[in-house]
Order: C-alpha cells, then sequence, then structure tokens
C-alpha cells in the first residue's frame, strides 16, 4: 500500500446515479483501485450546501455506497466511507478557505447554476475548497473525475502549489484522471448539455439501477437528428455521436469499428442496439446491488470511516505544525 501512489475521488449523495457518473469517474475507480492505492469516498457533506431532506439524505447516502460496492468498489482493496465521518475533511478546509481568493471562488461556473436554482450560502460557494481539502487530505497524486471537474481540480492543484509555497512541501499536486471517451455523457433528449442527476426530465437520462424496460424507453426516445446515417460527428451530430460513445464504452468495441457495422442501420433499429448493451452491461450491478443488505453496507462505511480517519489524522500532523498549531494534541503546548 504505502509505496503506491494514492487516487481520491467523491461522489455526492444526491440523486440517482447514471450511466455519465458511471461512464466519466466510477469506471475509472474500479480500474485504479488495481494500481493505486485507492480511496474513495461519499461526499455526504458536500451534499447539505442545496435544500435537502435530512430522512432523505440518510437513505440515498447509504444507496450511493452501496451503488460503489455494486459498480465494484471493493473494500478490501480501496478505502471507502462517507465524508461526514472523517472530522479531518472539515478541519483542513478551514485551513485552505484562509488562503482561497474570492475572486476564484466567483468565477466557479458550478457555483453559478446552482445558486441560480438553490440559492447562495457561504458553504455552496466554499463547495470548491471543501473538494480540494478532500483530496489534499489524503495528499492524493490523482483525481479520476469526468471533465465537469476539471475547475474545481484546478482550484484544488493551486491550493496545493500555495500552501506549498507559503508554508513549505507538504502536498502532491493532484493530477486528474478522465477517460478519453466518456468524460462527458451527454443528456438523452438535448445532446448538447451533458447528463445530469439534477435535471428535472428523467428521460434525459438513464440510472444504473434502471428496469430493462425503462433503459429501452429512455433510448427509444433518444433525440438524434434528420439525417439517416450513424456517423460521428460531435458537433453536427452530437446525438447520435453520444449514442456511439455510449455503445463504445459497454461493448468496449472501437468507434470505427461500430460505424462500419451501424453506417447504413436505421436510427431506430440502432438506439435499440444501443440500448440491448446497456441493459447488459447493468445487469451484474443491479443484481449486485440487490445482494448487499444495509447492515453489511454500514459495516463497511463504519470500517473505511474508522481507518480513513487515522489517515488522515496521520497526514494532518505536519500541516497543523506548518501553520503554527499542536500537530497532535499537546505536542506544542
Ligand atoms: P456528481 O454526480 O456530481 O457527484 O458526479 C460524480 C462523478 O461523475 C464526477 O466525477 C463527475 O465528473 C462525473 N460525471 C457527472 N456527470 C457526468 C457526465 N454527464 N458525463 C461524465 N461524467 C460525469
Ligand atoms: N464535486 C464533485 C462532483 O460533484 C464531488 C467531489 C467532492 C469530488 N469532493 C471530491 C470529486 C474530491 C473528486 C475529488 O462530482
Amino acid at each position: 500500500m504505502s509505496d503506491k501512489k494514492k487516487v481520491f475521488s467523491g461522489i455526492q449523495p444526491t440523486g440517482d446515479i447514471h450511466i455519465g457518473n458511471y461512464l466519466g469517474a466510477l469506471r475509472n475507480w474500479v480500474k485504479l483501485q488495481d494500481t493505486y492505492d485507492a480511496i474513495y469516498c461519499v461526499v455526504d457533506l458536500h451534499a447539505i450546501t442545496v435544500p435537502y431532506d435530512p430522512v432523505a439524505l440518510r437513505r440515498s447516502r447509504l444507496n450511493t455506497a452501496k451503488l460503489l460496492l455494486a459498480v465494484g468498489v471493493d473494500p478490501s482493496r480501496s478505502l471507502l466511507y462517507f465524508q461526514s465521518q472523517v472530522p479531518q475533511h472539515a478541519e483542513l478546509s478551514w485551513m485552505l478557505s484562509t488562503i482561497t481568493s474570492l475572486g476564484a471562488l466567483n468565477r466557479m461556473t458550478q457555483f453559478k447554476e446552482k445558486a441560480d436554482k438553490a440559492g447562495k450560502n457561504l458553504g455552496l460557494f466554499a463547495y470548491p475548497v471543501l473538494m480540494a481539502a478532500d483530496i489534499l487530505v489524503h495528499k492524493a497524486h490523482a483525481v479520476p473525475v469526468g471533465d465537469d471537474q476539471t475547475q474545481h481540480l484546478e482550484l484544488a492543484r493551486d491550493l496545493a502549489e500555495r500552501f506549498n509555497s507559503r508554508f513549505g512541501d507538504e502536498f502532491p499536486v493532484p493530477e486528474q484522471i478522465t477517460p478519453e471517451i466518456g468524460a462527458r455523457v451527454m443528456s438523452l433528449k438535448n445532446p448538447t448539455s451533458k447528463m445530469s442527476k439534477s435535471d428535472e426530465d428523467v428521460n434525459t437520462r438513464v440510472l444504473l439501477l434502471d428496469e430493462p424496460d425503462i433503459i429501452r424507453k429512455r433510448f427509444k426516445a433518444a433525440v438524434t437528428d434528420s439525417e439517416s446515417e450513424v456517423r460521428y460527428d460531435q458537433e453536427k451530430k452530437p446525438g447520435v455521436s453520444n449514442l456511439l460513445d455510449i455503445l463504445s464504452l459497454f461493448t468496449t468495441r472501437s468507434i470505427e469499428d461500430l460505424v462500419a457495422e451501424y453506417h447504413e442501420t436505421p436510427y431506430g433499429h440502432f438506439k435499440m442496439t444501443v440500448a440491448e448493451a446497456v441493459v447488459e452491461g447493468l445487469s451484474p450491478v443491479r443484481s449486485a446491488f440487490k445482494a448487499f443488505d444495509d447492515e453489511e453496507v454500514t459495516r463497511i462505511m463504519v470500517k473505511g470511516a474508522l481507518d480513513a480517519r487515522t489517515r488522515a489524522e496521520g497526514e494532518m500532523a505536519s500541516v497543523r505544525k506548518k501553520l503554527g498549531f499542536d500537530a497532535r494534541l499537546g505536542d506544542g503546548a
């Protein structure tokens, strides 16, 4: 474990996880477990930056954890836990907030989008600082995320550099790991915007736990274009290109190969081919999800939180010392 490089990533427990989350981020989480010391977190403190229902949050954080286990995050190889159960995240977030400029936070496009819908609060504004703390509290080297997180990750890199230059070398500057295809899976109804958990129209996305008939229905209604040629052109044919991306990721066949085979296939038939590939690809996830019971998941998460606290506490000692505090209680008094 110790000589491997570390990856860290997080997912919010709000809304339902869709194939965009899966293809853009979660598949990489699973893959990276083999080569990295992998640390993954359900970021429930981030979830409370928008209006929410505490009872629903309890349920959705447990389901999110269960789904991560179902897609293949393996607690014997990865550290998996709830962010709120490891207080060092919030501690480091405060420290980093003191070296974060308001200008940088004002430029965050996700803040603007969310604030328009949910209203502004300090936590939502500081969201990217907590995200930086999540990564830096473990001194992670790399962060697997979809491309909508690039701006947030840039802030984490800036804060690592700024801390290091002001207080002395402490944090690796984390690299982003984004898949070549799938970094931005698009909405099925409006293929020029990304597939999103928060879109009001459920027809825009396919959830990992959707039943086969729902998946077929979503693809049947997917927007294409007025031509009748299956060809890859993200600008002129965003709908068809998105479907090709999805098919490629679920079949592990190249886009060229798929275009050669489906070039003249009528759209209706092509969409059903994509639907069947997704139904088949998600079927093991659905059965694995059903096989986990809540108590088992809770046990896994408690163990994860205890391990994560120990590790984060170890990492924080030198951070506190650099800032002029006790590395551990009583050290410097
Ligand atoms: P979130 O649902 O915002 O917590 O996102 C969890 C992960 O999924 C992050 O790494 C996002 O970058 C990624 N993600 C979210 N939406 C998409 C999408 N449409 N395509 C690819 N990746 C996505
Ligand atoms: N902001 C990320 C998202 O919405 C979730 C997140 C929180 C995260 N902390 C993180 C991702 C740390 C990577 C690393 O998807």
